[in-house]
């Protein structure tokens, strides 16, 4: 058993408590708590397995105050473990952009690397190879997990071949061909506490906070309300794209025209409700949640912390529960030790068996059932707060948004475009997305004294207008992928206002029909009246005989993309990363290789170069 001092940010204690032991750390670079729970499993794992292991959970952010820590640190290590997700265009976490940085941009690490061991497991394709490049020793090949497929799955293949490593390394001499350790994972609780209801309760962890000058983050959003909220559909459509307006005058919350937003969103009531009946408990009941014993003494270390409470049942279940999300196997193994129907809690264990693998990726992930459609499957499975909340329900994560406005125009105002995610789902429930629909039933200060409001924080992007703003530009952003460049837009107006010469800028567009979703329409066209944007090129998919999409459009206008870009121009788009983004990408490969007179190498060579000088910039989801 590894002494609690390790598992806090004591290095005193550390060197004694090493006695006699081999440190392990595993890193965490994560960004909606998968890699974190990732971390923390293995973790217990390992400590399960290897007596003579001595296991740290690192948070790379907090692994150095100062970027050159990171060497003098990494130095003493000689085993790690990286869990690291990515998200967006493949960038690294917000906790892991620091460290990343440091490490790519550095090239010599010299020969402490060769002492080291590691393992990764996560899309961090350019660590790991840094890492082998260096020095490092790789003790297994990177799991590369994919959220869009069972990634729990992929992190179990991967520790089967993690383990035989660590068995000689961390295992004595005597017992390395005994057999290892059994271990199967406990299920994760809270002790959960029932208050009476005099007691006064928080709405959630957020209220409390004052709008002051603060720097807040994904851990300490600031809590805003809904200036604005109207449709930017027309008439004609049958979908929804909000527009959305958060007031932040006075938070002394500053962003930057391109940077994203992060809402925290509620559940809505509907779903609060059937969430509330499928558990069994009224929601006004007031309750909390705590990873410690009665007597102080720590219950496990692979929870997260707690929510704020105590709260309601509502609050809770609002603010805090993934319950639209197909449940991980975790979940499901949850709720089968909770099923007083014996079949009920078989059928469970099957499908998070290694056994039911198939039909968990049928019945589950295939089906996209979300979590209260699988309980509703199970009604004897009725697990308590403390269990639901640790290892049923995953948190509750922020969205990120584009901010489709610029600091220039609107100081005081972060803009959102959103649009609803709303359609039937393969079992037929309609699927609604949490934020979205939450934006679509804001109530905006305009309409109401008591508006909606929504804890938020800024995230920032690099994506970025060019310095000078006489550098040609072309935008390239169908949709909602419009949003950043409607900011662009913004500021290159605020920009020519105070008399500054503007470079030309293009912007593709693409919707289905005019008459539907052309959102923004009048402002375009005003954009371009007062020559901030130079041509306005659109794309309508569902008008004519053909589709026509953006591409298709820059295809017609390749002369131009080519001068553009050969004169030092940059190239931004913004939207769906796995349709759109791809498939223009593919047309810049063909645009440069036919107006430059280039063989494909040379080609794929001078977009990669674009990519590298910043010049070529995407913003995709
Ligand atoms: P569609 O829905 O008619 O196929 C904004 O969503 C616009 O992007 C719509 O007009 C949509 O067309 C279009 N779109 C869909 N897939 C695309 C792709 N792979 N490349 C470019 N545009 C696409």
């Amino acid at each position: 058993v590894v002494p609690k001092s390790l598992s806090v940010k004591d290095e005193e204690d550390e060197s004694e408590a090493l006695a006699g032991k081999t440190k392990v750390t595993i890193f965490y670079g994560t960004q909606t708590g998968t890699a974190e729970s990732f971390a923390k499993a293995l973790a217990d794992e390992v400590k399960a397995r290897y007596e003579k292991a001595a296991v740290k959970v690192v948070d790379l952010d907090d692994y150095a105050v100062e970027d050159y820590q990171y060497e003098e640190k990494l130095k003493k290590e000689t085993l790690a473990l990286f869990m690291v997700a990515t998200y967006g265009d493949g960038e690294p976490t917000d906790n892991s952009a620091r460290f990343y940085k440091w490490f790519t941009e550095e090239n010599e690490r010299g020969i402490w690397l060769q002492l080291f061991s590691y393992g990764i497991f996560g899309l961090a394709k350019v660590l790991d190879d840094l890492l082998c490049e260096q020095g490092g020793k790789r003790l297994v090949p990177v799991g590369l997990g994919d959220d869009d497929q069972c990634i729990e799955d992929d992190f179990s293949a991967w520790k089967e071949l993690l383990w035989p490593k660590l068995d000689q390394l961390l295992r004595d001499e005597d017992d390395v061909n005994g057999p290892s350790t059994p271990y199967t994972a406990a299920i994760p609780e809270y002790r959960s506490v029932i208050h009476d209801p005099s007691v006064a309760s928080v709405k959630d962890k957020f209220s409390n906070l004052a709008n002051g000058n603060v720097s807040f983050d994904i851990h300490h959003p600031c809590r805003v309300n809904v200036a604005v909220q109207s449709e930017l559909h027309k008439a004609e459509s049958d979908r929804s794209c909000i527009h959305l307006e958060f007031d932040i005058t006075g938070t002394g919350i500053l962003y930057e025209t391109g940077d994203h937003v992060g809402v925290y969103a509620e559940n809505s009531d509907e779903t609060v409700e059937e969430a509330g009946r499928l558990l069994n408990q009224p929601l006004d009941l007031l309750f909390s949640i705590h990873v410690d014993n009665e007597d102080g003494t720590a219950i496990g270390s692979s929870l997260p912390p707690p929510f704020p409470g105590p709260c309601t049942l509502h609050t809770a279940l609002a603010c805090h529960a993934d319950l639209l999300s197909p449940p991980k196997k975790a979940a499901l193994l949850a709720l089968a030790a909770h099923a007083s129907e014996p079949s009920e809690a078989k059928r469970l264990r099957l499908l998070s068996s290694p056994q039911g693998k198939d039909e968990y990726s049928q019945w589950v992930m295939a089906s996209q059932r979300s979590l209260l459609e699988v309980m509703a499957e199970f009604p004897s499975a009725k697990p308590p707060l403390g269990v639901f909340f640790a290892a049923v329900a995953p948190r509750l994560q922020p969205r990120y948004y584009s901010i489709s406005s610029s600091p220039r125009y609107a100081p005081n105002r972060v803009h959102v475009t959103c649009a609803l995610v709303y359609g039937p789902s393969p079992t037929g429930r309609i699927h609604r997305g949490v934020c979205s629909t939450w934006m679509k039933n804001a109530v905006p200060l305009e309409k109401r004294h008591d508006c909606s409001w929504a804890p938020i924080f800024i995230r920032p992007s690099n994506f970025k207008l060019p310095a000078n703003p006489s550098t040609p530009i072309i935008m390239v952003g169908p949709g909602t992928g419009l949003a950043p460049f409607r900011g662009f837009l913004q500021e290159r107006m605020a920009l020519k206002e105070d008399d500054t010469q503007l470079g030309p800028a293009l912007l593709f567009f693409g919707c289905r029909n005019r008459q539907m979703d052309f959102i923004y329409e009048d402002e375009l066209n005003n954009f371009v009246a007062q020559g901030v944007i130079s041509e306005l090129v659109v794309a309508f998919s569902r008008e004519g005989p053909q589709k026509e999409y953006v591409q298709h459009k820059m295809v017609d206008k390749a002369a131009e993309i080519w001068s553009i870009i050969s004169q030092g121009g940059y190239l931004y788009v913004c939207g769906d990363a796995k349709g759109m983004a791809r498939d223009v990408h593919r047309t810049l490969h063909t645009i440069v290789q036919e107006q430059g007179g280039l063989d494909s190498s040379k080609s794929e060579s001078m977009v990669k170069k674009l990519q590298m000088e910043g010049r070529y910039l995407r913003d995709v989801w």
